[in-house]
C-alpha cells in the first residue's frame, strides 16, 4: 500500500513510518519542512519514503499528491507542551481544524480516492473526571479547551465519510515512549525527587508507543474498523501508582511530592493532562480484536526507560 502520513516527523509518525516501511508499505510524508523531514527519514535508509513539502492550513498543489494514495494517516498538530497564549492557542486549534478540512478537501478532489482516514484525536475529547469512566460512546464537555479542539478536528474528519472513505478515528492517551511527555516526566525521578504528581489520585490514561502504532496500523487495514476507538491501554492507572511504579522500574525513591510549578515548567500549560486525567477504557478497540502487547504500566514503563 501507499499510505499518505502527516505529522509523519513527530513522535508518533516516525515510530508509524518505520513500521509501514518494515512492512514493505511505501509512505508518503507531508511536512512543512520537507529537509527537516529528510533528515528525520534519509534517503539511504527510507528509499519507499517520498517527502512533499505543504501549507496544511492552505489549499495548493500538494493537495494532488493525495491521489492514488491508498491510504492517509492524519496526525499533524501544533504541540500543547508549551505556555498556551492566546496566539498558540489558534495555532493549537487551527493546525488540527483547518488542516482536517484542507486534507479532506484533498481527499474529495482526488481522482483516485484513497480508501480510508485514520485520524488522530485525543482523550482530552471527553474532559476530566476524577470519578467517571468514559468510553467511545461517551459524550464530550463544554467549555474545555481541549475537547473543543478534539471536537473540531474530528468534525472535520467526519466529512469524508460524504464521499464513501472509511473514516477510523483514534482518541489516544498520553503516549509512552522514549521522547514523549513521559521523559520530561522522568527527570524530576532521575533527580532522586519523583513522587505523586498533583493530587496523586487523577486518572492517567496511557498507551505504549507501539500499541498506537499497531492500532494505526489496523486501522488502515481492517476493512471492518469504522468510527471511534480509543487509543489507551486497558488498565489505566491513577497518577500515584503510576509514579509510585516509574520510582520502582528506575529504582528510585518515590514519595517526595513534585510540585505542580515542576511539571509546569515541564509540560507548559499540556500538564492539565497530567494534573487532570481522566478514566478512559479501549472497550470498542477491544471489541474490534486488537491485542494489546502492553496491556500493563509496569511492562510498559520498563521498556521505556531501559
Ligand atoms: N504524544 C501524545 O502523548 C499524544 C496524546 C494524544 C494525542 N496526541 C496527538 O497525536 C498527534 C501526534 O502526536 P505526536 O506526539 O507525534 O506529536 P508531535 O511529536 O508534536 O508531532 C506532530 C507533528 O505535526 C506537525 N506539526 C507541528 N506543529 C504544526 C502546526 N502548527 N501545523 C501543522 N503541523 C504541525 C509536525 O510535522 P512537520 O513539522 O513535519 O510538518 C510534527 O512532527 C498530535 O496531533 C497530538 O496532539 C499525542
Amino acid at each position: 500500500m501507499e499510505i499518505a502520513i502527516t505529522g509523519a516527523t513527530g513522535f508518533v509518525g516516525t515510530r508509524l513510518v518505520e513500521r509501514l516501511i518494515e512492512e514493505g508499505h511505501k509512505v508518503k510524508v507531508f511536512t512543512r519542512s520537507p529537509s527537516r523531514a529528510r533528515k528525520v527519514f534519509p534517503l539511504s535508509a527510507f528509499p519507499k519514503v517520498e517527502v512533499v513539502g505543504y501549507t496544511p492550513t492552505a489549499s495548493g498543489d500538494w493537495q494532488q499528491q493525495i491521489s492514488g494514495c491508498d491510504g492517509v494517516v492524519n496526525l499533524a498538530g501544533e504541540t500543547i507542551s508549551e505556555r498556551w497564549t492566546a496566539e498558540r492557542k489558534r495555532r493549537i486549534l487551527n493546525s488540527r481544524k483547518l488542516g482536517t478540512q484542507k486534507l479532506v478537501e484533498a481527499i474529495e478532489q482526488a481522482e483516485n480516492r484513497p480508501a480510508v482516514l485514520v485520524s488522530g484525536s485525543a482523550v482530552g475529547y471527553y474532559g476530566t473526571s476524577e470519578t467517571a469512566e468514559f468510553y467511545e460512546t461517551s459524550e464530550p464537555v463544554q467549555d474545555d479547551f481541549l475537547s473543543e479542539v478534539c471536537q473540531a478536528w474530528e468534525g472535520e474528519a467526519e466529512k469524508v465519510k460524504a464521499f464513501g472513505t472509511r473514516l477510523v478515528i483514534i482518541r489516544t492517551g498520553i503516549v509512552l515512549g522514549m521522547g514523549g511527555a513521559i521523559e520530561r516526566m522522568l527527570t524530576p525521578f532521575r533527580l532522586y525527587a519523583g513522587g505523586p504528581i498533583g493530587s496523586g489520585k487523577q486518572w492517567f490514561s496511557w498507551i505504549h508507543r507501539d500499541d498506537l502504532v499497531n492500532l494505526f496500523i489496523k486501522g488502515l487495514t481492517d476493512a471492518s474498523m469504522e468510527g471511534v476507538y480509543n487509543g489507551t491501554a486497558p488498565n489505566p492507572v491513577r497518577m500515584g501508582e503510576l509514579c509510585n511504579t516509574l520510582g520502582k522500574v528506575m529504582d528510585r525513591p518515590s514519595w517526595l511530592p513534585v510540585p505542580d510549578f515542576v511539571i509546569e515548567t515541564l509540560l507548559g500549560d499540556g500538564a492539565v493532562v497530567v494534573l487532570e486525567g481522566q478514566k478512559v477504557l479501549p472497550e470498542r478497540t477491544q471489541a474490534a480484536g486488537f491485542e494489546f502487547q502492553y496491556p500493563q504500566v509496569e511492562a510498559a514503563l520498563r521498556d521505556v526507560v531501559s
